[in-house]
């Protein structure tokens, strides 16, 4: 069920008409559905059962606390990657021995930090990185569970920014030099190597590449099981496509059938890190028209949300579905394909305030001609959405709603002017003093 849809003209989250969360809360404005975060996890869940997955919900795709409590709620694990990530985890009331931590410069702090808190592995992604987990672990008189990441050389086919699984990507190891650090390692006092981790990049659309890893998956965990390390877990990483334009991407029943076979012949427990597909769908962001203009032959929808709230289009050319909260007469809700010239329609750039050619969520978009104060639903906005916003131009990060049927959670309230300079006032003030 879609959670994010229109009744008569009109986008509702669930039951809540989106311009009445606009009016009440302003704009631009993240809004979440809580079910429909709850159906992701459910249906990795369900769709893995099989092989009793762990799913690890890899929080850098959206980790606000109040989503982060709803999926600790329902049983999920994470996936962290800085002290920062461990921190809000915590906060939530998620587990840390349900918690992987993943990343290539753990610093000796966060390995500490993360220890004693108890993770549940480490996802090992260099030499030195195994050494400095040693290290630590023995000065703070502890064993670390860690996975070797292994990179196995596999072709995502996704944007070179989010392709991590080729052999000269920075994460990870080769596979000859993983096998080569496992040799050296089996008589480490401090480390037990309990898992091998692989992450081969994100918004992977068809499920062979998945499959290329999980066969050689089973390949090095068998080899690492004859050196001697009691290897237990296989982590799958994350990766799973979502439609971004439509159904782009293959069904998460599709990406289970396919490496099911080789999970089972690993005679592993199955940890996976998915971020996008439990959060890109579940989150819009809403915004209003400021102005409209022409130039040239060129339309420019200038709306209040810019590439600080959603830098996927600037970062990435990335496409979000874009279409009228409130739908003008005689236009369809929402259209078939929203790429597609239809009647009532000219094509627009949608533009934000910030000063930057490239602040744009789309370009050449058929829209229909909107005044000030209409709203645009901004869709598939849930996961690196509100976590890459910045400040840029001084400008405030959006609220974010959490909607649950027919109720309203602020989940993060808009920041305020005094928020952003809160941390210089200080200096101006010290400054006065002394002068
Ligand atoms: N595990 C590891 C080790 C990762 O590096 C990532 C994502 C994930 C799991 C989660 O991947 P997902 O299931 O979400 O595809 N900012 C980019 C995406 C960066 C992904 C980085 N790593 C974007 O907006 O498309």
């Amino acid at each position: 069920m879609d959670h994010f849809h229109y009744r008569d003209g009109h986008l509702y989250c669930e039951d809540l008409a989106v311009s009445a969360l606009a009016d009440r809360f302003g704009t631009p404005l993240y809004v979440y559905s809580k079910a429909a975060f709850v159906g992701q996890l459910r249906a990795i869940q369900a769709a893995f059962a099989e092989v009793d997955p762990l799913v690890c919900y890899a929080i850098k795709a959206n980790s606000n606390l109040s989503i982060l409590r709803v999926m600790a709620e329902h049983g999920s694990g994470f996936d962290v990657v800085s002290g920062g990530e461990l921190y809000r985890v915590r906060v939530a009331g998620g587990s840390p021995a349900r918690t992987v931590f993943a990343g290539v410069g753990k610093t000796d702090d966060e390995i500490a930090d993360a220890l004693k808190a108890g993770v549940l592995m480490f996802n090992v992604e260099s030499e030195a990185e195994l050494g400095a987990i040693a290290r630590v672990a023995e000065s703070v008189g502890r064993v670390a569970p860690v996975a070797l990441r292994v990179n196995p050389d596999v072709d995502p086919k996704t944007h070179k920014y989010i392709s991590t699984g080729k052999k000269e990507s920075k994460f990870g190891m080769d596979v000859d030099r993983s096998l080569a650090l496992a040799a050296r390692s089996t008589g480490l006092k401090s480390v037990t190597m309990i898992g091998v981790h692989m992450h081969i990049g994100s918004q992977i659309t068809t499920v062979e590449p998945h499959a290329g890893a999980a066969a050689k998956a089973v390949e090095v965990i068998a080899r690492l099981r004859e050196m001697g390390h009691p290897i237990s877990w296989f982590n799958m990483g994350g990766g799973f496509g979502i439609g971004y334009r439509g159904p782009e991407a293959r069904s998460i029943a599709e990406f289970a059938r396919a490496v099911i076979p080789a999970i089972r012949a690993t005679g592993c427990r199955l940890a996976m890190e998915p971020g996008r597909v439990i959060a890109g769908n579940s989150g819009i962001l809403v915004s209003r028209v400021i102005y409209t203009k022409q130039s040239g032959e060129k339309r420019f929808l200038i709306q209040d949300a810019a590439m600080n709230d959603l830098i996927r289009p600037a970062l990435y050319e990335s496409f979000h579905r874009i279409w009228p909260v409130d739908v003008p007469a005689g236009l369809p809700a929402p259209p078939d394909d929203f790429e597609a010239a239809i009647g009532g329609t000219e094509p627009w750039d949608v533009v934000g305030p910030v000063c930057e050619s490239g602040d744009f969520l789309a370009k050449d978009r058929p829209l229909p001609e909107l005044g000030r104060g209409a709203l645009l639903a901004t869709f598939s906005a849930g996961a690196y959405g509100m976590v890459m916003a910045s400040n840029y131009n001084t400008r405030p990060r959006a609220a974010e709603i959490l909607v649950d049927g027919s109720g309203a959670l602020v989940a993060r309230r808009r920041e305020t002017l005094d928020d952003l300079i809160a941390q210089e006032r200080d200096a101006l003030e010290g400054a006065a003093r002394q002068g």
